[in-house]
């Protein structure tokens, strides 16, 4: 649970730098973890998508190309952040709280939100308004940091999220302090199956865990009917 005045200031303030150092921190593999999500979601042939939390809109880019038939929306409390969607061309875009989303109810088929959920101010109030909005035969698409399991792996990638990554961060963005938060945002998140079970306890079926490169990232896919 984020505190949302907070969030809000820290993705104003790396807004211009959000892409560039996505890529280098993840050396990449952030597109792959969004074509896998993308390639998925194409699998329920969805007509209407709304992208959570759409930041620079990487993830409604990826699907325009997964779901080239699919209306897709993108929805972000950050103006800042969708200014960039917007300059890497992707225009379907609202201002809109997760908290409290103005949409009517099952108005989509799908709703993806990707490294969004954990920076929201209730996770189990937010899974259910994105229940909210999504249709009865509805699918959610959580994709979001997680930390690995293995024993050596899950020290060694602390170590990098907790000594490197905030620095290389600092570098690129000018705002250390961000990425200090993100460390411990991801130590906080719910991940396997906590985040399975919570989002039971929210009402969605049929939830499925994919763990992505060594479980650095996890992709949730829950059905609301
Ligand atoms: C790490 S970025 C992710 C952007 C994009 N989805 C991606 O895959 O790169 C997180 C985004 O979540 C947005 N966000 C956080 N809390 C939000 C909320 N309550 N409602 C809407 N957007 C929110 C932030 O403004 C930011 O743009």
């Amino acid at each position: 649970m984020q505190d949302a005045g907070f969030v809000k200031n820290a993705f104003a303030g790396i807004a211009s730098r959000y892409v560039l150092a996505n890529h280098v921190l993840s050396l990449g593999i952030d597109v792959l973890w969004r074509s896998m999500t993308a390639r998925l979601v194409a699998e329920k042939h969805p007509k209407r998508i709304l992208d959570l939390a759409t930041g620079s809109g990487d993830l409604a880019q990826t699907l325009r190309k997964s779901c080239p038939d699919a209306k897709i929306l993108g929805a972000d409390f950050s103006v800042p952040m969708m200014r960039e969607a917007q300059h890497r061309n992707f225009h379907h875009l609202i201002a809109a709280d997760g908290m409290a989303l103005p949409f009517q109810d099952a108005s989509f088929d799908v709703l993806t939100v990707a490294f969004g959920l954990r920076n929201m101010a209730s996770w189990p109030d937010a899974l259910r308004e994105m229940r909210r909005v999504l249709s009865g035969q509805g699918h959610l698409f959580v994709l979001d940091f997680s930390l690995p399991t293995l024993p050596l792996v899950r020290p060694a990638y602390l170590f990098y999220l907790k000594n490197i990554m905030p620095r290389v961060a600092g570098w690129i963005t000018g705002q250390r302090k961000a990425y200090e938060y993100l460390c411990s945002s991801v130590e906080q998140f719910p991940s396997g199956h906590v985040m399975e079970k919570l989002m039971k306890d929210c009402g969605y079926n049929e939830v499925r865990t994919h763990k992505l490169s060594l479980g650095i990232a996890s992709l949730y896919i829950a059905r609301v009917g």
